[in-house]
């Protein structure tokens, strides 16, 4: 059994994974505008997974006996000023999820829901990664600068993502 306020606030996070999911699949079509196909080819990789992240959370609620609540997903942006400012947003915004994580963790930890602080232990180490990347990308990119040789480069390196599936990517 999960407790209401549990309940609630991983609904919530369903919500934000799909947000996440969405965010990244607009961006992988303004890169794809921006013709640089192997990041649009990454960023869809990335809002592939995050649907698995909601469906962990979807999953982790029915399996404790709760109620699964969908609420609707707002738009994303659509337009960015260049492959940089994408990849900012992206670290931005994986700032922002890693504050919701531990908002999460702090919730499970003040409600002693011990089921849930072991679940979200995963999503804990997922948000380092998550970060610890699109630094990596955005470090990569100041290296590139202005350099059309560069970039043609990186988009080539960025092309070789690909989704692995949670069961598998454990
Ligand atoms: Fe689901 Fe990128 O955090």
């Amino acid at each position: 059994m999960i407790a209401k306020k549990i309940e609630d606030a991983f609904n919530a996070q369903i919500n934000a994974e799909i947000y996440s999911s969405y965010l990244y699949l607009s961006m992988s079509g303004a890169l794809e505008k921006m013709n640089l196909p192997g990041f649009a080819s990454w960023m869809r990789v990335q809002a592939q997974e995050e649907m698995t992240h909601a469906m962990k959370f979807y999953d982790h609620i029915i399996e404790r006996d709760g109620t699964v609540a969908l609420a609707a997903i707002d738009g994303p942006p659509m337009k960015w000023k260049g492959v940089k400012a994408v990849i900012a947003e992206t670290l931005e915004h994986e700032q922002k999820v890693t504050g919701l994580i531990n908002d999460l963790m702090d919730l499970s930890m003040t409600e002693n829901d011990h089921a849930g602080r072991m679940f979200l232990q995963w999503f804990v180490t997922e948000q380092v990664e998550e970060e610890a990347t699109a630094m990596e990308i955005l470090g990569k990119l100041e290296i590139a600068g202005d350099s059309a040789g560069g970039l043609y480069l990186l988009d080539k390196e960025m092309a070789g993502r690909v989704f692995t599936p949670p069961a598998a990517a454990e």
